[in-house]
């Protein structure tokens, strides 16, 4: 072996006698995770090159190869041209190995001041950077068809639930509005993480920080980083951005589940409030008359795996000893597999919304069985001067006396109404219809179509 080549080819192999095991080369390579990474990766080594030659660390005319160089090589993955290399682990090895071959000896140059540690955390750092935007542009196409929707069928009235019992009628769009209220809360969540995610860990070498004068807030610049890491151990080590998006990620999916577990209840026929689109449904294999609701099953099942990566990375984390350690290239399939998952989830929901029939008639004649009015019976009696605890005694047992009767209790006469209460009156009636149940609600928040009127404009505006 000729002097100063490493063993096996590898780029670190200097101080290797023998060559890596060929059962420990698969194991521990990354490249066929994170070679998706390539083009971050390529975009912080351009900055890097840039630095390292306005401070006269290498050779301008080096710098220019080498920035050369990463852009062809960018292309070539681009075209499928490129041809990776287990032995070679990962993203990083591998771009630098082909540098190297197209530039010669001037791309061995790329790797001064810099350690795979702070490259690896500066390419996770721009991959998500991007990813976010992405799932934030996503969620606020999914708000704007819950608010189509929510205008489309602003009069159309529901049973609202607690317990899955029938409680109080509600404006669908009510409902379907708060479903944007906690789309919205995610949405400053991931806004948050981008804060976090957005802080340049690149010049903490390997953990300790290099001896080369390089210029961190100048490579900040170039890459648009508004802040850069101040501590290089903790640069390293940290994985604190991953965690608080896959924290996110499980909320948003925490809200996802819940809609979609709406979807598959409303369009059963126990239910019949809405109908999913054809296309979104799929048929039995053995039922001829199946239309499944398996868009927004499969939605709720890829919760699991959302929460599962998030309990896979904090016990990663947890326990891990400063500052880099190898365990830490296990972030990769619970990172890229959410991102993937969010995005795609986000982004047939938005569809499904826009899609879906409500079957008004059916959720109107639901919301006026079940006594829902109850509540207004004894709202009726408080203002007639009834302490509240009593009103809901005597609004009960004119529910048992219903339940007996088998009558709505409005269709009950004055008379019998008036056998259970001497404050009740005529003027009763107006305040036991679904339409009067629905408007009387008008305190901030409450489903009263005025408010949600108000919302609706509000959001408008925005
Ligand atoms: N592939 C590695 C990872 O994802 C890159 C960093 C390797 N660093 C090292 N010291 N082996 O974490």
């Amino acid at each position: 072996m000729a002097k100063g080549k490493a063993k096996g080819g590898k780029l670190w192999g200097g101080r290797f006698a023998a060559e890596t095991a060929n059962s420990v080369e698969a194991f521990t390579a990354s490249i066929a995770v994170d070679a998706r990474l390539y083009r971050h990766d390529i975009l912080g080594s351009i900055a890097h090159a840039k630095m390292l030659a306005k401070q006269r660390i290498i050779p301008a005319r080096d710098a220019q190869k080498i920035v050369r160089g990463l852009e062809t090589i960018r292309r070539e993955i681009d075209h499928g041209k490129f041809v990776f290399s287990e032995a070679d682990e990962d993203i990083h090895m591998n771009v630098e190995r082909r540098l190297t071959k197209l530039i010669g000896p001037a791309g061995g140059k790329l790797h001064t001041a810099r350690s795979r540690n702070d490259q690896v955390a500066l390419d996770m750092r721009l991959y998500l950077r991007d990813e976010v935007k992405i799932i934030i542009a996503a969620l606020q196409a999914l708000q704007q068809e819950l608010v189509r929707a929510a205008k489309k069928y602003l009069d159309v009235i529901m049973p609202g639930y607690t317990h899955l019992q029938r409680a109080q009628p509600v404006l669908f769009s009510h409902h379907l509005l708060a479903y944007f209220d906690m789309f919205e809360r995610d949405r400053e969540r991931f806004a948050g993480c981008l804060e976090r995610i957005n802080v340049l860990p690149l010049g903490s070498g390997a953990l300790a920080g290099t001896t080369f004068p390089i210029d961190r807030v100048y490579v900040a610049k170039l890459l648009g980083f508004p802040r850069v890491s101040k501590n290089s151990i903790d640069a390293v080590s940290d994985r604190d951005f991953l965690l608080e998006f896959l924290a996110t990620s499980s909320i948003l999916f925490v809200h996802l589940s819940r809609l979609a577990d709406e979807l598959v209840l409303w369009s059963t026929q126990e239910f019949g409030f809405v109908e999913l689109p054809d296309g979104y449904c799929t048929g039995s294999s053995m039922m001829p008359q199946k239309k499944n609701p398996d868009v927004p099953e499969l939605i709720r099942g890829k919760t699991g795996r959302v929460f599962g990566h998030l309990q896979a990375l904090l016990t990663i984390m947890k326990g891990l000893p400063l500052a880099y350690n190898r365990d830490l290239q296990e972030d990769k399939i619970p990172l890229f597999d959410t991102a993937d998952t969010v995005k795609a989830s986000v982004k047939i929901m938005s569809e499904i919304v826009a899609g879906m029939k409500v079957l008004a008639e059916r959720m109107l004649s639901a919301a006026q069985d079940g006594f829902m009015n109850a509540t207004d019976l004894a709202d009726y009696l408080v203002a007639r001067g009834l302490p509240f605890r009593a009103a809901h005694q005597v609004a009960g047992a004119v529910v048992q006396f219903c339940v007996t009767q088998g009558k709505r209790i409005e269709e009950l006469s004055l008379a019998e109404l008036q056998r259970f209460s001497d404050k009740v009156e005529k003027d009763v009636y107006s305040h036991l219809s679904t339409d009067a149940v629905v408007g009387r609600r008008r305190a901030l928040g409450g489903t009263a179509r005025q408010n949600v009127m108000r919302r609706l404009k509000e959001l408008r505006v925005r």
